[in-house]
């Protein structure tokens, strides 16, 4: 009995032995949940490794790690991120973008049409909520939820082709001012591209994982993420390993266009100081603001750019409109940058002091400062955050990528490919109110 009972019990060693052995050797198994984050302007989404436990940002055909959040309606299919974008134009009133902004949300007649009123596509109403008129060889109507779910089933293509399996579940971001039915509907658009969503998570939240923070030794993370339109200022509570959203900020009206739509300014006013009139044709706004655009990212690193414009200028002859074809040039630097947008930087500090006062929170009590979204990467921009906690703000990860490098942590947990004493998740929190400045 007792010979059977060892013998019994070798053989379960053994396969323990077995087990844990094929797991040190073996090649680790492939993430089989993925990262999503479904965003205003562009997507990613991004797996965790459990072998190497690094986070990959998965990249489309031309190598892109975010795709544009745009969907565009022709004749002949349905186009989504880069392959949309490129079809904008032609016409633009079938190409859908920020469905983000409508999604889930509860409007009425009036406040749809001061929204609709802003984007060359028509939005109308139905019924409480918006929908998207659109016209190829007939006229349609699609949801909002639509629109996120050909962004969502390409960027699920995107991981099925670089993992070589086939995806079925994710995990997805939203902004913590979501409520419900938003947080609902996004569900429902990630079920329409055929993903099974595990678990929804905030999008301070997964900035802050991106950084480690859910492992690490921290009370209170403040996370600014500031992107093309908008800032948005999260005051997180790390309690028992679980964050929860103590307060929320910001200014819908604030954000990196802003910042290029002062340079484009002042590029306009030197093209008329120069040659007595400013730039009029739409081809040459459209030149000179991409190449602001390009001035402004430049400025990011160096200290001072050239802006070279080729413009058709339509100068007054002495009979009639004459053209007039230079070659604009103007030195930029980052100094002059920065006293073109002072005013709108300090902005910046409003919601941030904001939150800690709703937070109960002195500034010297934010453990970690997390800067998400491409214009954090302007450094005057981290030098008023710095200054105003009189420390370092958390800028290592790609601001572009900390919310889909969380969430694929987040994905990876889920997966089951985690220590399970580290699978910090958050609090829902349903009644916060996000104070707006704008
Ligand atoms: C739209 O019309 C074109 C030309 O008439 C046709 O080739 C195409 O298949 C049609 N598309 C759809 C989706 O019916
Ligand atoms: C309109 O919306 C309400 C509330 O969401 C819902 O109960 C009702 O069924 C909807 N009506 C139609 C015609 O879809
Ligand atoms: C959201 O979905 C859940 C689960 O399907 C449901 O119980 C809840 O009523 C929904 N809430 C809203 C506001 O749509
Ligand atoms: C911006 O940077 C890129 C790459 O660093 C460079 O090729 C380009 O010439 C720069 N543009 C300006 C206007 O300085
Ligand atoms: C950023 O976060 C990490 C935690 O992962 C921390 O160790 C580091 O000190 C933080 N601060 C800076 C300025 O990088």
């Amino acid at each position: 009995m007792s010979g059977e009972m060892s013998i019994l019990g070798s053989v379960i060693l053994a396969l323990f032995l077995a087990g844990y052995l094929g797991q040190q050797y073996l090649p680790p198994p492939k993430p089989r949940v993925i990262g999503l984050d479904l965003g205003t302007t562009f997507c990613s989404v991004g797996v965790f490794h459990p072998g190497t436990g690094e986070v990959e940002v998965i990249v489309d055909e031309k190598g892109h790690r975010s795709i544009p959040s745009v969907v565009s309606f022709t004749p002949t299919g349905v186009y989504s991120g880069h392959e949309g974008l490129d079809l904008s134009d032609i016409p633009p009133q079938n190409t859908i973008y920020d469905a983000k902004r409508f999604i889930g949300k509860i409007f009425n007649r009036e406040n749809l049409e001061q929204e609709s009123a802003r984007y060359p596509f028509k939005v109308v109403f139905n019924n409480g909520s918006a929908e998207f008129l659109v016209t190829t060889n007939s006229t349609f109507t699609v949801t909002p939820e639509f629109i996120g779910s050909r962004l969502l089933l390409k960027m699920k293509q995107m991981a099925e082709k670089q993992l070589g399996i086939p995806i079925e579940k994710a995990v997805i971001s939203v902004p913590a001012e979501f409520d419900e039915r938003q947080r609902n509907y996004t569900i429902r658009a990630a079920n329409l591209a055929g993903l099974e969503i595990l678990r929804v998570i905030n999008e301070p939240t997964a900035a802050a994982m991106a950084y480690g923070l859910h492992k690490a030794d921290v009370f209170n993370v403040l996370v600014v993420d500031l992107g093309g339109g908008t800032l948005d200022v999260s005051l997180l509570n790390k309690q028992g390993g679980m964050f929860l959203t103590r307060a929320m900020a910001g200014n819908n009206k604030l954000g990196g266009q802003d910042f290029t739509q002062r340079l484009l300014q002042y590029a306009t006013d030197r093209v008329r100081q120069q040659y007595g009139v400013p730039p009029t044709l739409k081809d040459d706004i459209h030149l000179l603001r991409q190449a602001v655009e390009v001035a402004k990212l430049n400025l990011t690193k160096e200290s001072h750019v050239l802006l070279k414009v080729p413009l058709r200028l339509q100068t007054t002859g002495v009979k009639q409109e004459e053209e007039e074809k230079v070659l604009f040039q103007e030195e930029l630097t980052r100094e002059l940058f920065e006293d073109l947008n002072a005013d709108l930087f300090q902005k910046i500090l409003a919601p941030i002091r904001t939150v800690l006062l709703e937070g109960h929170l002195e500034k010297e009590e934010v453990d970690e400062i997390v800067l998400v979204g491409g214009s954090t990467r302007i450094p005057r921009i981290r030098q008023i955050i710095k200054e105003y906690f009189g420390k370092e703000p958390n800028t290592s990860v790609d601001p572009d990528l900390a919310v889909v490098t969380g969430v694929a942590i987040q994905a990876g947990i889920m997966g089951g490919s985690w220590p399970l004493q580290v699978s910090a998740i958050e609090i829902p929190n349903r009644h916060l109110r996000k104070t707006n400045f704008s």
